[in-house]
């Protein structure tokens, strides 16, 4: 017999019940539980063993990572399906159970093998729980053993929470508004967030969370879900009036997409569970274990110029070689040639899929800019939507059988445009080498990918079959091979601003466009909940022109530029009018770029803090570095108060036990606001960590939409230390308690 296994790391510990005769059952996930013996985990797994309850089954209800209805669980089943109608209700036998060995007990994954014979399915379980980041790591894979066609039409993996997770937060949104918060009571009933835009989506749910009442940034304990995936998708968070909670995540198939011919296999995107105190512990571990790819860019993230807002669809050699001058100027080091550089693209309904330079915008192709653009020092990087193809374009003239549909039917045109079928072998290869051809001529650097629509009735126009899951899966191969191709290839995920933020997407991309919306009062709260995920490096944050272009907002310098210098740093504005119009801002502008490389490295390896200030016009935000000896750290009027100015402020994450000197940054020679400042303003403060978190400091009285910025530095070597703390809990008790 098996028997139960313990997994830890890194505060985590995660018990499965794999003593069969059925699928492994999670028998505890959460805090780090400590070193057991074989007994003690056997002890865990009894301790929660449901008993069975009057009036429902005479049995046990075990409810594992897959849960089966033919056991009497009567909430969302794991696997649906059929074979001919029949079958309809699995329960698979638990064959086998390769547990990782030894030392690497918490490095490998659990692969748990399952078999419904009557059914003729197999399932490969694989659980993992990641060195590093203390994530769990949950997939599968179904294969079809029979000799008929199996149905399948959903398989989602499921973590159990306790009772104690109380509250959900979730996420949503819309173009220009991404990543919106949610919250609610965890009542009895589903709380189902699907994903049906054949993309992540504006509206993504990014991470699921239940958590203890009123858990914040730094408290109450709280459990994540993820579904890594770029297609439909599901989160979920399950509650029975049985006892029993659940997250669960996986892929939304469309009615179709699971059909196994005899011997097919599916396998489920990856589902990420994190749990932690705080959203800040949960999402450093989603940071960690990005940063540990071994496709994470290790380069210092250069200041990027892109020409968007600048130009838009009037491109111009000479106008954009100015550009190209401003973005030197003020110390970019990428430019980026966006939308409008392809035939015929002179607006948006149009061009899409002609991937070649236009000739009446672009005699000498794009080599007298791309030249220039190296001349001065910087990288080149360029636009491009491959899975795109707009009507009217040569692609589609030549090709109406690329177009995805239903077959009878086109799907109601979006920004003008449809949707390659790049499943379709004949197109995948006409983009791949399309991509591979102007990677190739122009030495692109980087590539900015977008995806401007979502995937209404997404079907292979040949066969009439959905067609989003096939998408997915081709848009991968698409992005992997090309990057194989070509390894120095960075890529941005951009999906109509902030539509595919994933970690499906992040396993093959460098960055993730965050939004559309340079304002920097919405852009706060959309970098807020983006870093939920995604750490700072990897989301694209630009400073715009004064007055926003999508909500038409105008603000100052200091505060876009505040903003935008917690992200992977760009600048998005006519400088080449500017200089014309304002070569002060330019200037100004300069210094701040200046000041963002200064602190870059710190604010791309750091760990992400945000404190939880009760007072929702005020907002702390930093970045303190790995070893604690560091971090910077943002205040924010994000509205007016009652309250003003807004009284100490804590700066959390810091080490508890180390003395730090803080000190207000801003660039030289950039006027600073006229504000009222308290006393240690000007010269600076000493404290320890502990009272930074705990009491913390007075702030000037800032107007609205205005920010200021605080450096904290180690002054001494501290007292000795007794505790490694990651960073993620300035509560030093908790500290103790979790070496
Ligand atoms: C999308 C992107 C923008 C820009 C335009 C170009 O909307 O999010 O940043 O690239 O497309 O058409």
């Amino acid at each position: 017999m098996n028997d139960a296994v313990h997994l830890r790391s890194d505060g985590v510990s995660l018990v499965l019940d794999t003593t069969g005769p059925r699928l492994p059952r999670i028998a505890y996930w959460g805090a780090d539980l400590g070193e057991l013996d074989p007994s003690d985990v056997r002890a865990v797994v009894e301790a929660g063993r449901p008993p069975t309850v009057l009036n429902l089954m005479d049995e046990e209800v075990p409810v594992g990572v897959l849960p089966e209805a033919a056991v009497g669980w009567v909430g969302t089943p794991g696997l649906s399906g059929h074979r001919g109608g029949r079958g309809f209700s699995p329960l698979f036998d638990l064959v086998a159970v390769d547990v990782p060995d030894g030392d690497d007990a918490t490095a490998g994954a659990l692969r748990i093998l399952g078999r419904d014979s009557a059914l003729e399915v197999d399932l490969e379980l694989r659980i993992a729980l990641l060195p590093g980041s203390g994530l769990v790591r949950l997939s599968a894979t179904l294969t079809n053993t029979g000799t008929s066609e199996y149905v399948l039409e959903r398989l989602q993996l499921s973590l159990p929470i306790p009772a104690e997770a109380a509250e959900l937060l979730d996420l949503t949104g819309r173009w220009t508004r991404e990543r919106a918060p949610q919250r609610h009571a965890f009542t009895l009933g589903t709380h189902l967030r699907e994903g049906r835009r054949g993309r992540t989506g504006t509206d993504a749910t990014l991470l699921l969370v239940a958590g203890e009442s009123g858990f914040g940034f730094r408290s109450g304990e709280a459990w994540a879900v993820h579904t890594a995936w770029s297609g439909n998708h599901v989160h979920a968070a399950e509650r029975l009036p049985t006892g029993v909670s659940l997250l669960s995540g996986g892929e939304l198939l469309l009615p179709g997409e699971g059909v196994l011919a005899p011997g097919e296999s599916y396998t489920t995107p990856d589902v990420y569970g994190s749990h932690g105190h705080g959203l800040d512990a949960i999402s450093a571990r989603f940071h960690r274990h990005l940063r540990a790819r071994p496709g994470h860019p290790r380069t210092r993230r250069p200041v990027v110029v892109n020409t968007w807002e600048a130009v838009y669809f009037q491109h111009d050699v000479d106008k954009l070689t100015r550009l190209a001058d401003a973005a030197a100027r003020v110390g970019a080091e990428r430019f980026v040639l966006d939308d409008g550089w392809f035939r015929g693209r002179r607006h948006d309904a149009v061009g899409l899929g002609d991937w070649d330079v236009d000739p009446d915008v672009w005699p000498d192709g794009l080599h007298p800019l791309v030249d220039h653009v190296r001349g001065l020092g910087l990288e080149f990087g360029l636009w491009v939507e491959p899975e795109m193809i707009s009507p009217g374009s040569a692609l589609a003239l030549a090709h109406p059988d690329w177009v995805m549909s239903t077959g009878d039917r086109l799907p109601p045109l979006s920004r003008g445009q449809q949707v390659l079928d790049l499943a379709n072998p004949a197109a995948f290869e006409h983009i791949a080498g399309r991509l591979d051809a102007l990677v190739t001529e122009y030495r692109v650097d980087y590539l900015k990918w977008d995806h401007n629509r979502d995937l209404v009735d997404g079907g292979h126009p040949t066969t009439g079959r959905a067609g989003v899951h096939d998408q997915t899966l081709a848009v991968y191969r698409l992005l992997d091979g090309l990057r194989r191709r070509h390894p120095g290839l960075e890529i941005e995920s951009c999906s109509s601003g902030g539509g595919r933020v994933d970690l499906g997407v992040l396993e093959r991309t460098d960055r993730v466009w965050a939004s559309d919306c340079l304002d920097p009062l919405e852009r706060q709260q959309i970098q807020r909940w983006t870093g939920l995920l995604v750490p700072p490096e990897l989301v694209g944050a630009h400073v715009g022109g004064a007055r926003a272009h999508t909500t038409g907002r105008v603000q100052d310098l200091p505060f876009r530029a505040i903003t935008a210098l917690f992200g992977h740093l760009g600048i998005e504005w006519d400088l080449d009018a500017a200089l014309d119009a304002d070569p002060a801002a330019v200037e100004e502008l300069t210094r701040w770029v200046a000041l963002h490389k200064r602190h870059r490295d710190l604010l791309h390896s750091g760990v992400v803090v945000r404190s939880d200030h009760p007072d929702p016009a005020t907002w702390v935000h930093g970045v303190v570095s790995p070893d604690g000896a560091e971090a910077l750290y943002a205040v924010v009027a994000m509205a007016t108060s009652i309250v003003s100015p807004p009284g100490r402020l804590r700066l959390p994450g810091l080490r508890p036990d180390r003395r730090y000197r803080v000190e207000a940054v801003w660039p030289d020679g950039v006027p600073e606001p006229r504000r009222i400042l308290p006393s240690w303003w000007a010269a600076g403060i000493e404290l320890t960590g502990a009272v930074l978190a705990t009491a913390g400091v007075q702030v000037p009285q800032q107007k609205p939409e205005q920010a200021c910025l605080l450096h904290v530095t180690e002054v001494t070597a501290g007292t000795a230390r007794t505790t490694e703390i990651t960073g993620v809990t300035d509560d030093p008790r908790r500290a103790r308690e979790h070496p």
